[in-house]
C-alpha cells in the first residue's frame, strides 16, 4: 500500500488576491463575498487549494504586505464573519485555504511602531531593529533597488535609525525580542482555529541580523522556524507552511529541516522559474536541465512548490549576470518592463501571447517535480499593464465577462479602486475572460482544464521518481515520472522549430506507450532508441505501461 502524503505534497495551488478577484458588494473592491461566490469556478477548474495574498488591515503600501493588524480582515474585503462563510463554503468543495502571512515585518502604522516610535525605555521600542549608528549589518543587500537606498531609515520622533529589508515603510520586527516570537506564533494560532490549512510565509530568510553577515538564512532563523514548527506539530500537525526564501536550492534545503528538527514542509523553488524561461528564449533545455541536477533530493514528507508567474516581478536574482542579460534581452526590451531585479510582465505578454509556448510551461510545471502554483488570470490568457508602477501591472482585476467592469463589479466604472486595463489588445478582457474560455471548447483554460484532471487522474504525475534523460539533441528536454505499475515520460521541444530525437529507453523495453490525453497508442518501445518528432514548441506526454501479460 502507497502511504498517502501530507495533502500540500499534491495539492494544485491557485494564488489570488481577494482584492482584485471578484467584487461582491459593489463598492469597486474585491472581497470575500464576491470570491465566494466565485468558488465554483475555481473547483471546476480544478485546482485543489487557494493561496490568499494578504487580507488583513494594512495602509497598502505594499498591497498588504505592511500589515498594521495581524488579528483581523482588511474592512474593504469583508467582515471576519464573511471570510468565514467563504472558509466554509472552499472547505464544502474540497478546496484547502492558506493565507500570506508576513514574519518578518509590519506596517509602520502598525500600533506597535508607533509606541516604538516613543523611544528606548518605551515597552515596544525592542519590538523592533534600531541603531543610532546607520552602517550596521553593511553586508545585507538592498531587496528592492529602485526605491530603497539604504536598509535603515530615519526616525524623528525616536531619533534613531530602524532597520527594513524591504520598503522603509515596513519596519522589520526584531526576533532577538521574545514577546516578538510569541506574538508571532499566537497568530498563526489564531488563524489556524479559524480553520485555515497553512500559510504561504513571507520573506522567511530576513527574521534576524547579525553583523558581519548577509542578514539571510541566518541559523538563529533556522532555530526560530523550527520553534514554529515545533509549536504547530501537535494541535494542528497537517498545517501548511510554505516558506518563501527566494534562494539557491542548496541554501533552501536548509529551511524544510531534518526529520528529528522539521522546519517548512514546502518551499518554492525559485531558481527554476526563470530557467523555464530562459530555455525558451535559447531554444535548448541546458538552464531546465542543470538546475534539476543542482537540486538536491528532499527529506521525506518535504515538497517544492514550482510556479511560472506570480504577483510580483519575474525575479532574476537567482541567475548569473549573462543569464540575466538574456532574460532582459528576451522578456524585457523596454526598461519599463523592468523592476528591482526582475520584468514585471504577465505570462501571456512575457510569451507574446504564443499558446504553444503558454501550453509548453505549464506541461512542464504540471509534470516536473513539485506542486504547482498558477497564479490567476493566467488561465484565460489575462494580459499586464506595464505603465502602473511597481507590481500593480501584473495585479489587474479578473475579467469573469463581457458586461460591466467585465464581471468583475457592479460598480460605475470610476469606482473600481484597482482600474481595468484601458488598452485593448491581444489581451484585453473582452476576450480575455472567463465566460469567452469556458465557450470555447478550444480554449486553454479548456485545455488546462484536462492536463489538471490528468494529473489528477495519473499519481505517477504527482508522485512519480524523476529521471532526467539526456538526448542528443539540445533542444530536447526528456524525464520520466516512475512508479512500479506504470511510468510517464515527458519531452518537450523548446526550441520554435520542429526537432526530433531518439531516446534510449532500454529499461522500458516491450512498455506500451500511451499518449495522454488520450489517442492512439503509439508503437511499443523496442530495443533501439525510441524515435519521436516534436513540432515547433511542441511537447508529449506519454503513459508508459508494463507490456500487458
Ligand atoms: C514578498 C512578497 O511576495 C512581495 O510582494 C512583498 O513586497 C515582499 N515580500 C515584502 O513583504
Ligand atoms: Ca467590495
Amino acid at each position: 500500500m502507497l502511504q498517502a502524503p501530507a495533502w500540500y505534497h499534491e495539492a494544485v495551488f491557485y494564488e489570488l488576491a481577494p482584492r482584485t478577484f471578484c467584487d461582491g458588494n459593489g463598492d469597486g473592491i474585491g472581497d470575500f463575498k464576491g470570491l465566494t461566490q466565485r468558488l465554483p469556478y475555481l473547483a471546476e477548474l480544478g485546482v485543489s487549494c487557494l493561496w490568499l495574498l494578504p487580507m488583513y488591515p494594512s495602509p497598502l503600501r505594499d498591497d498588504g504586505y505592511d500589515i498594521s493588524d495581524y488579528r483581523a480582515i482588511h474592512p474593504d474585503l469583508g467582515s471576519l464573519a464573511e471570510f468565514q462563510v467563504f472558509l466554509r463554503d472552499a472547505h464544502a468543495l474540497g478546496l484547502r485555504v492558506i493565507a500570506d502571512l508576513v514574519l518578518n515585518h509590519t506596517s509602520d502604522q502598525h500600533p506597535w511602531f508607533q509606541a516604538a516610535r516613543e523611544g528606548p525605555g518605551h515597552p515596544y521600542h525592542d519590538w523592533y531593529v534600531w541603531s543610532d549608528d546607520p552602517g550596521r549589518y553593511a553586508e545585507a543587500r538592498i531587496i528592492f533597488t529602485d526605491t530603497e537606498r539604504s536598509n535603515w531609515a530615519w526616525d524623528d520622533q525616536a531619533r534613531r535609525y530602524y532597520w527594513h529589508r524591504f520598503f522603509s515603510s515596513q519596519p522589520d520586527l526584531n526576533y532577538d525580542h521574545p514577546p516578538v516570537q510569541s506574538e508571532m506564533l499566537a497568530t498563526l494560532e489564531h488563524w489556524l482555529e479559524l480553520g485555515l490549512d497553512g500559510f504561504r510565509v513571507d520573506a522567511v530568510p530576513y527574521l534576524f541580523e547579525r553583523e558581519n553577515t548577509s542578514c539571510e538564512n541566518l541559523p538563529e532563523t533556522h532555530a526560530f522556524l523550527r520553534r514554529l514548527r515545533a509549536r504547530l506539530a501537535e494541535r494542528f500537525p497537517e498545517a501548511l507552511l510554505l516558506g518563501e526564501a527566494n534562494q539557491w536550492p542548496e541554501d533552501v534545503l536548509p529551511y524544510f529541516g531534518t526529520p528529528e528538527a522539521p522546519e517548512l514542509p514546502m518551499n518554492f523553488h525559485f531558481p527554476l522559474m526563470p530557467r523555464l524561461f530562459l530555455a525558451l528564449a535559447q531554444q535548448r533545455r541546458d538552464p531546465i536541465a542543470q538546475v534539476l541536477t543542482r537540486t538536491p533530493p528532499l527529506p521525506p514528507g518535504c515538497q517544492w512548490a514550482t510556479f511560472l508567474r506570480n504577483h510580483d516581478e519575474l525575479t532574476l536574482e537567482m541567475v548569473d549576470e549573462v543569464e540575466r542579460a538574456a532574460m532582459w534581452a528576451a522578456y524585457a526590451p523596454e526598461p519599463r518592463m523592468r523592476c528591482n531585479v526582475g520584468i514585471r510582465r504577465r505570462l501571456w505578454p512575457l510569451l507574446e501571447g504564443d499558446r504553444r509556448r503558454v501550453e509548453l510551461l505549464h506541461a512542464l510545471l504540471l509534470s516536473l517535480p513539485g506542486a504547482p502554483v498558477l497564479y490567476y488570470g493566467d488561465e484565460i490568457g489575462m494580459g499586464d499593464d506595464i505603465h502602473r508602477p511597481d507590481r500593480h501591472g501584473v495585479r489587474l482585476p479578473m475579467a469573469w465577462d463581457d458586461g460591466r467592469n467585465f464581471g468583475f463589479s457592479a460598480a460605475p466604472p470610476s469606482q473600481l479602486r484597482v482600474a481595468m486595463p484601458g488598452d485593448p489588445g491581444p489581451y484585453h478582457p473582452l476576450v480575455a475572460n472567463v465566460a469567452a474560455a469556458r465557450a470555447n471548447p478550444s480554449s486553454f483554460w479548456h485545455w488546462l482544464r484536462e492536463r489538471l484532471r490528468l494529473r489528477a487522474e495519473h499519481v505517477t504525475l504527482r508522485r512519480g521518481e524523476f529521471v532526467l534523460l539526456a538526448p542528443e539533441n539540445p533542444a530536447i528536454l526528456a524525464f520520466l515520472r516512475t512508479m512500479a505499475h506504470e511510468a510517464v515520460l515527458v519531452v518537450a521541444n523548446m526550441s520554435p522549430v520542429a526537432q526530433a530525437t531518439a531516446l534510449e529507453l532500454s529499461a522500458h523495453t516491450g512498455w506500451r506507450v500511451v499518449p495522454l490525453p488520450g489517442a492512439r497508442p503509439f508503437p511499443p518501445f523496442g530495443d533501439e532508441p525510441y524515435p519521436l518528432t516534436l513540432g515547433p514548441y511542441g511537447h508529449l506526454w506519454l503513459q508508459l505501461l508494463p507490456p500487458s501479460r
